[in-house]
């Protein structure tokens, strides 16, 4: 076994602060966390045992080390089959029930990459549409959203994405960076936003995408996330998580539903 930097009491300490932000500490990835937080302490030049006390007090301090241990992971079409779920099913169905522009948000947007992959989908499969869709991002890190704002990305982050498509939507930058064309950026907006701080409007969003994001939270924050969610959906709405995630007690109004191998949650309500 591997020394810890921790003892249980003070790991449950941060565990409890964290929560304050949202955040749930794991016991399996104790040591990946216990690593993080002893860096943070060292770059702000803080004690690791008086750390606990000073986060308590300070809140700008307590995001930063929430913000150092969160997962920001992820690339261009991650999980792809629910962009065909959108472009094939949930949009036709959605232009044909209303005339008013649709609204997807992408909740948890890290750098952008999911945002601006729904854009490309509805450019490759709904071209006629496309600028009846407006596409927003969010996400609690400034930094990301800086990010999703300036819109370059490595080689890697476009790993999924097939060769003619990255053709068409990506120039290459300097020094082996790719950035998406201007006519992907366009009608995707991103904005910094803390969701389980800020509350979404009522019936906002037609569709919403919040994937790989609950993942890493408390149940409590999970459930202030979905009844966000639910109060944002408009009726008959739809509503993404990862794959890998389960996303148990859903709230009353919104109904399990599959098409293929995707699985979403749809409002009850009709659409209009
Ligand atoms: C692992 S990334 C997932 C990115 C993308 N949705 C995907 O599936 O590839 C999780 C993102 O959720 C963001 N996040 C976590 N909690 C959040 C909150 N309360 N409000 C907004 N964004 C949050 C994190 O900052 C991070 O960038």
């Amino acid at each position: 076994m591997t020394s810890q930097i921790l003892n249980s009491f003070q790991f449950n300490l941060f565990r409890q602060i964290l929560a304050m932000e949202g955040l749930d500490l794991t016991e399996n990835a104790r040591e990946v966390f216990e690593l993080r937080i002893q860096r943070f302490a060292i770059r702000h030049g803080l004690p690791l045992d008086q750390l606990p006390f000073l986060l308590k007090q300070d809140e700008t301090l307590r995001i930063a080390l929430a913000e150092s241990l969160i997962i920001h992971e992820s690339y261009f079409y991650r999980e792809a089959h629910h962009f065909t779920t959108l472009t094939r099913h949930l949009l036709p169905e959605r232009i044909t029930c209303t005339d008013r522009p649709i609204s997807i948000l992408s909740a948890g947007c890290a750098r952008g990459e999911e945002a601006y992959s729904i854009r490309i989908s509805i450019l490759e499969a709904l071209p006629q549409v496309s600028s009846q869709i407006k596409i927003t991002g969010v996400d609690r890190s400034k930094e990301m959203i800086d990010a999703a704002q300036v819109g370059l990305y490595s080689i890697h982050a476009l790993r999924e994405v097939p060769a003619r498509l990255s053709e068409k939507y990506f120039a290459q930058q300097m020094s082996d960076l790719f950035s998406p064309n201007s006519e992907v950026r366009e009608g995707v907006d991103f904005f910094q936003l803390d969701l389980l701080k800020e509350s979404l409007n009522k019936e906002v969003y037609d569709i919403i995408f919040c994937r790989n994001v609950m993942m890493y939270l408390t149940s409590d924050a999970r459930e202030r996330l979905k009844s966000n969610f639910e109060t944002a959906l408009k009726p008959g709405g739809s509503f993404f998580f990862g794959t890998t995630e389960v996303f148990s007690n859903p709230p009353v109004t919104l109904r399990k539903s599959q098409s293929g191998n995707s699985f979403f949650f749809k409002k009850v309500g009709e659409c209009s």
